[in-house]
């Protein structure tokens, strides 16, 4: 025992040493580069502009960026994107500038890089954190090979609100999954050597609380109070720091009044201060000039804020590069910030080995291999069917029988151009698997398939020209929406069952894609009713980026499954889980409204003076509405197996614990259908007492488990203070004696109860 802790030391003691040693040349490098470098080279490592050319996410995108790059100012870019161009830039850079000083090219990898996967809130879905964090991976090996070493990514952002169009590109309502997954992907992109030519540098954002924006509006004000921060929302962000991420992306909203950009006490005092967060922090697309609009002083002013707050690079405003020196003469930033900024730059690029090598990343032979290789492909199939949710399945009418007829219906089900979602900047959609093709696929001979479009996406013609800003989402026709609509009728008529792929197009979600609407378009509503007046089983597949309403499509469908948006292999995944190759294990990571008029509404919501009635939908001088029940439709953490599970009363392993203890929660957990299938076993603690007034609920803990059918588990959690505790009035995470609950269960609404004593 005692050699093995010895051991154990001694081999601590040489990690921390060699680090130490890493470290130490890494200074030497980098003191040395510095001391060559004039103020105007030293501002220029901290730019960072985009040529633009269809990815730009602003108005403002920048000229001359070859004089720049010659003459030093330019630390790094992005929207460069392929191999070659990448390596062209590179050269240019090392060729040259007067330094020789190589640059780091980043991009937005959301949910793959060119072969794309489900939007993340689909993924997230899975509640599979090896899974996400291998697509991370596989994202990283992608990104690089075509000579990318920086992604955008994870965006961390808890949501409530699903009329947010950026909902799509985050892991849902809920803090504890979302670190997880925070975690998962910064391992997943960064893996354990950021110098080796397959792994990327994360970015994490939006730093911080962006989900929060009021009424869901894009870019829109966020208020709340610090412990709602500490508590709900700066988790996922903490998580990824913890996790190593190389950067930190600012948000675009204000924060205690303050946009985060130019907020001293984000960036410095938490940030730095409390997280020790080492690596750099770069604004949003144009954030610093931002800062203009929100009130806080002109360029100059808003530079020297951001810089003063703790910002080391500018995306694209070139604010840094166009006032920092004047306010550096004039003493309103000092000589010191500009080069802590500076060395954050360099010391990123020491850590990707670009000072080693400035080509490593620019491999034509892995960008040959590993750009929409195979295994991708195969991958993101995988990927898009742990995704898809289930929602009802009545009369077990899924999986379809591989035989007869099936009509299917829609406008995205024979379409291309919104199976990768939101947000795939890079990913080509015409190379995508639309479902009618995946149904043939993986339907096989025995099952003929009938398809016809039945409705466009929508018929509003000034929101289609809207969504489609970057290229045509939504078409119209061919045909008047009564033909589409008479063709559709009849094609179900000659089939056995009907299948109707309906949502949103993809750019209905994402950035600046906000709806005060969030259900299916009218067009898509008409002929869902027309489908179901048939009378034959009708399977209801959703496309969309966010929770939509759907209480008229859950009360006419025979099945409803949530697909999101599922990326190049679409067809085939969606067929997988049609046909029951693949038995859906999704679990909803966000509740699905009743109505956009209860919206916030989230499971780990607190009490109020006045609950609603547990036996009553309504009673006067109670929090509730006239007019829908607070719950809503689809809870968190909702989703049907083709199987059944059934849980057994949860065991304690005691029914009192002091906090330097811990507790096992044991459920046993049987597969009582007719199929293998997988189960997210959920663990929720309950704290009726408390200083700080709790939650009903939080989630503390889960695990996915693979049941034969016909097999038991027992299922066991260990609770401990850190599942108790909680932020109090001083910020400070503590745990308070008394009586606790847990809950285990296959959503947060159907659970397991027992109960508990944590004494001093
Ligand atoms: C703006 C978005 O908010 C951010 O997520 C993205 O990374 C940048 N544009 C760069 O495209």
């Amino acid at each position: 025992m005692l050699r093995r802790i010895l051991l154990g030391a001694v081999i601590l003691l040489s990690i921390t040493t060699n680090a130490q040693q890493n470290d130490a040349k890494m200074n030497a490098f980098i003191n040395n580069l510095m001391s060559k470098m004039t103020v105007d080279e030293k501002i220029g490592q901290l730019n960072l502009p985009t040529p633009g050319g269809g990815i730009a996410t602003g108005a403002v995108v920048n000229t001359d960026v070859e004089t720049k790059i010659r003459e030093g100012k330019v630390g790094g870019m992005f929207g460069v994107i392929g191999v070659d161009n990448i390596r062209r830039v590179q050269e240019l850079a090392i060729t040259t500038s007067r330094l020789k000083i190589p640059l780091f090219f980043g991009s937005d990898v959301i949910h793959g890089y060119k072969t794309t996967w489900p939007i993340p809130l689909g993924l997230s879905c899975s509640w599979d954190i090896p899974m996400i964090e291998r697509s991370a991976r596989v994202a990283a090996n992608e990104a690089t090979a075509d000579g990318l070493c920086w992604v955008f990514s994870p965006m961390v952002d808890i949501a409530r609100d699903p009329r947010w169009g950026r909902v799509a590109e985050g892991s849902g309502e809920d803090t504890y999954l979302g670190s997880q997954i925070s975690a998962a992907m910064v391992r997943g992109y960064q893996g354990k050597n950021l110098a080796a030519d397959t792994t990327a540098m994360a970015c994490v954002k939006h730093f911080a609380l962006y989900g929060a924006a009021e009424g869901g509006r894009d870019y829109n004000t966020v208020d709340m109070s610090r412990l709602a921060m500490y508590e709900y929302y700066l988790p996922p962000y903490k998580a990824a720091i913890d996790a190593g991420s190389g950067s930190v992306m600012t948000s675009f909203n204000v924060i205690d009044g303050i946009p985060a950009t130019g907020n001293k006490w984000l960036l410095t005092d938490l940030l730095r201060k409390q997280w020790s967060f080492k690596g750099f922090v770069v604004t949003d697309y144009t954030a610093i000039n931002e800062m203009v609009e929100h009130g806080m002083g002109d360029l100059q002013a808003v530079s020297a804020l951001a810089l003063n707050a703790g910002t080391d690079m500018d995306m694209v405003g070139e604010g840094f590069l166009t006032t920092l020196k004047k306010s550096l003469q004039q003493g309103k930033v000092t000589q010191k910030q500009i080069d802590d900024a500076c060395r954050r730059i360099l010391e990123a690029k020491y850590k990707l080995g670009l000072f080693d090598d400035p080509y490593r990343y620019c491999n034509p032979t892995r960008a040959k291999n590993e750009v929409m290789s195979a295994d991708k492909r195969a991958a993101s199939r995988y990927f898009g069917a742990h995704a898809a949710v289930l929602l009802k399945n009545s009369n077990q009418t899924l999986p379809l029988k591989r035989s007869g007829t099936i009509a299917l219906i829609g406008p995205l089900a024979n379409n291309k151009s919104n199976m990768l979602g939101t947000w795939a900047v890079s990913g080509d959609a015409q190379t995508s698997i639309p479902v009618f093709e995946g149904m043939k696929n993986v339907g096989g001979n025995g099952v003929t398939v009938l398809y016809s479009k039945g409705a466009n996406i929508t018929d509003d013609t000034t929101l289609a020209k809207k969504v489609n800003v970057f290229g045509e989402k939504v078409d119209v026709g061919p045909g008047t929406p009564e033909q589409l609509l008479n063709d559709a009728v009849a094609t179900a008529n000659r089939a056995d069952v009907i299948v109707a792929v309906v949502g949103e197009a993809s750019e209905m979600s994402g950035e600046a894609a906000s709806r005060t609407d969030i259900t299916i378009p009218q067009s898509q509503k008409n002929l869902l009713e027309a489908l179901a007046k048939i009378g034959k089983p009708l399977v209801i597949v959703v496309m969309s980026g966010r929770p939509l309403i759907l209480n008229r499509e859950t009360e006419i469908a025979s099945s409803l499954l949530q697909v999101w948006h599922p990326g190049h292999e679409a067809g085939n995944a969606i067929a997988d889980v049609l046909f029951g190759d693949y038995n859906p294990s999704g679990k909803l990571t966000m509740s699905f409204p009743r109505d956009v008029g209860q919206i916030p509404v989230y499971y780990n919501h607190k009490n109020t003076g006045r609950p609603q009635s547990t036996t009553s939908e309504w009673d006067k001088f109670r929090s509730n509405y006239l007019d829908v029940p607070n719950s809503p439709l689809y809870p968190f953490g909702y989703g049907l197996s083709y199987t059944n599970f059934s849980y057994g009363d949860i065991k304690l392993s005691k029914n009192q614990m002091r906090s330097t203890e811990k507790i096992t929660a044991s459920v046993t957990v049987t597969n009582t259908g007719n199929y293998d299938g997988e189960e997210v076993v959920q663990l929720y603690i309950v704290d009726p007492v408390a200083s700080i007034a709790q939650p009903v609920k939080k989630l503390k803990g889960f695990q996915k488990i693979f049941l034969k059918k016909g097999e038991s588990r027992q299922v066991n959690f260990t609770i401990g203070k850190e599942e108790l505790s909680f932020y109090n009035s001083d910020l400070k995470w503590i745990v308070e004696p008394g009586d606790f609950e847990v809950q285990i269960g296959t959503n947060s609404n159907e659970v397991k109860e027992a109960a508990f004593k944590l004494v001093k």
